[in-house]
C-alpha cells in the first residue's frame, strides 16, 4: 500500500506529519511543502484552490492512498475540490472537520454549559468562516452551545516560517493581535494554522491560565488512523518492516531545510519538485 500524502504550503504542515508518524509509525508517508507560493493565508480562494489540487493530484500520483491537507487555509478554502480531483476512493482529512467535531465529544473543553472557543488563524482561514459553518451545523444537529470567537493573526505564519520561534517576536506579534482581550473569555482556543503549535507557549502566555490550548495536530492524527481502519487501509505492525518518508517541497531553500529539521525532529531528505512542468 501507498504512503500517506501531507501537505502544506510551507514547513507547518509539518506539525501534523510529526503527530501522524508518532500515531502510525508502520506508516510511510509524502510530504510536500509548496514552499514557492508561501502564505497561502494572504492568497484568494481561487489562488489556494488551485494550488491545492494541484499538490493532491501529484501526491495521487506518487501512488498515496490517503491524503491529510495539513493546511487550515487549504482546508478552508479548497476541500471540497480536493476531493473532487481525486476522488471517492481515496480518504481526503482536513484540519477543520476532526476539531470542531472534537469540541462535541472529547474532554478537550470543558463539557457544561455554553463552551466559549476562541480560533486564530490566517486570513484565508478566518475570513472562508469554514469553522463558523461547521460549528453552526454542529450546534444545531446535536444541541450544542458552542460559540466561536475568531481573529485573523496574518503575520504569524510567515514570522514563524522565517524561523521566528522560540524567541520573543512571536510573543510581540501575538500580543498586538490579542492586547483587546477579546479571548479573555474563552475557555479553549483552536490552533488555526499547522505552523502555531510551534508558538503554543507563547499563546498561553497570553491568555488566563484556565484556557486550554486544543491540540490539532493530534486531534488530525486520530482522525487519519480512524478513516484508514474504516477503510481497511492501516498497515498493522507486520505489514510494513521499514517505513521510508519522503519530503518534497516546490522551492527548496536552506532556510527551509533548517526549519524542516526543527519542526519534525531529527534529519530529513528534501526533494525539490516543480509541479508546474
Ligand atoms: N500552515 C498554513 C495554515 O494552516 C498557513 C500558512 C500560510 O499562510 O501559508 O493555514
Amino acid at each position: 500500500m501507498g504512503p500517506i500524502g501531507i501537505f502544506d504550503s510551507g514547513i507547518g504542515g509539518l506539525t501534523v506529519a510529526r503527530a501522524a508518524s508518532d500515531l502510525l509509525p508502520n506508516e510511510s508517508i509524502l510530504y510536500f511543502g509548496d514552499t514557492a507560493h508561501l502564505p497561502y493565508g494572504e492568497k484568494s480562494p481561487e489562488l489556494i484552490r488551485k494550488y491545492s489540487t494541484r499538490i493532491a493530484l501529484h501526491l495521487l500520483n506518487s501512488g498515496c492512498k490517503a491524503i491529510v491537507v495539513a493546511c487550515n487555509s487549504a482546508s478552508s478554502n479548497a476541500l471540497e475540490q480536493v476531493r473532487e480531483a481525486v476522488g471517492e476512493n481515496i480518504p481526503v482529512i482536513d484540519m477543520v472537520h476532526p476539531v470542531v467535531e472534537s469540541l462535541y465529544v472529547s474532554d478537550a473543553v470543558p463539557s457544561l454549559g455554553c463552551k466559549k472557543v476562541g480560533l486564530i488563524g490566517t486570513r484565508a482561514t478566518i475570513s472562508s468562516e469554514l469553522y463558523k459553518r461547521a460549528i453552526e451545523s454542529l450546534n444545531n444537529a446535536a444541541n450544542g452551545t458552542v460559540e466561536l470567537f475568531s481573529r485573523a493573526t496574518p503575520l504569524l505564519a510567515s514570522a514563524i516560517e522565517e524561523g521566528f520561534y522560540n524567541d520573543t517576536i512571536p510573543g510581540q506579534v501575538l500580543e498586538a493581535y490579542l492586547e483587546d482581550g477579546y479571548f479573555n473569555e474563552v475557555d479553549s482556543i483552536i490552533l488555526g494554522c499547522t505552523h502555531y503549535p510551534l508558538v503554543s507557549e507563547e499563546v498561553k502566555d497570553l491568555l488566563p491560565k484556565s484556557v486550554a490550548v486544543i491540540n490539532s495536530p493530534k486531534i488530525v492524527a486520530l482522525a487519519l488512523k480512524k478513516v484508514l481502519s474504516e477503510r481497511g487501509l492501516l498497515l498493522g505492525k507486520s505489514s510494513q518492516l521499514e517505513t521510508s518518508n519522503k519530503f518534497q517541497v516546490s522551492d527548496l531553500t536552506e532556510n527551509f531545510r533548517l526549519g524542516a529539521e526543527r519542526f519534525f525532529g531529527g534529519n530529513i531528505s528534501l526533494d525539490e519538485v516543480d509541479l508546474t512542468l
